[in-house]
């Protein structure tokens, strides 16, 4: 395994986010341990994307949302379907992107400095596996760009699971 010291430059979020892809694609390689791999997603977004104060994975375990890895303040534990939004994106199966967390029905302070957050829903065979949440210090953090290069990372953490290569 190697150490990485690589930064990136979001002034070019599409480029940004495609070198994170091939860096996160070399960084779970040969390894399909899905504790040991969400660990390592969540350490290199948090430590490569500016502005985000929580970045870390809920798994879906006998019919609730169950925190696993992340990086950031300690975080609630278990979320119902349909709950905050973690439990919405989980429970309509797509990305959801809220600008402000307090306008938010129902969102679920876990640091209380986040204002913005997104959440990416995991499918694995057409099964929801948990989802991917992210959040910001900073109002309306996350637009389009963010969605489409967080879905790809995503995907990089789904392919690992099955021991393909991506
Ligand atoms: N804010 C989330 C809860 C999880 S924390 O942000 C880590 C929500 O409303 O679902």
């Amino acid at each position: 395994m190697r150490e990485r010291t690589t930064s990136y430059d979001f002034r070019d979020p599409r480029g940004a986010y495609e070198a994170l892809a091939r860096e996160l694609t070399a960084l779970l390689a040969g390894e399909s341990d899905r504790i040991a791999n969400a660990a390592n997603t969540s350490a290199l977004i948090f430590a490569a994307l500016p502005q985000v104060n929580w970045v870390g994975f809920y798994f879906l375990k006998d019919g609730e949302l169950v925190v696993g890895p992340f990086q950031g303040k300690p975080a609630c534990v278990r979320i119902a379907l349909g709950r905050g939004v973690c439990g919405a994106a989980a429970a309509e199966r797509r990305t959801l992107v809220v600008p402000d967390v307090h306008a938010f029905p129902g969102h679920i302070a876990c640091d209380a400095a986040s204002r913005s957050e997104i959440v990416i829903p995991l499918m694995a065979s057409g099964s929801l596996l948990g989802v991917l949440d992210l959040d910001s210090p900073q109002p309306a953090r996350f637009d389009e760009q963010d969605r489409d290069g967080l879905e790809v990372l995503a995907q990089v953490f789904l392919a690992s699971l099955r021991g393909a290569d991506c």
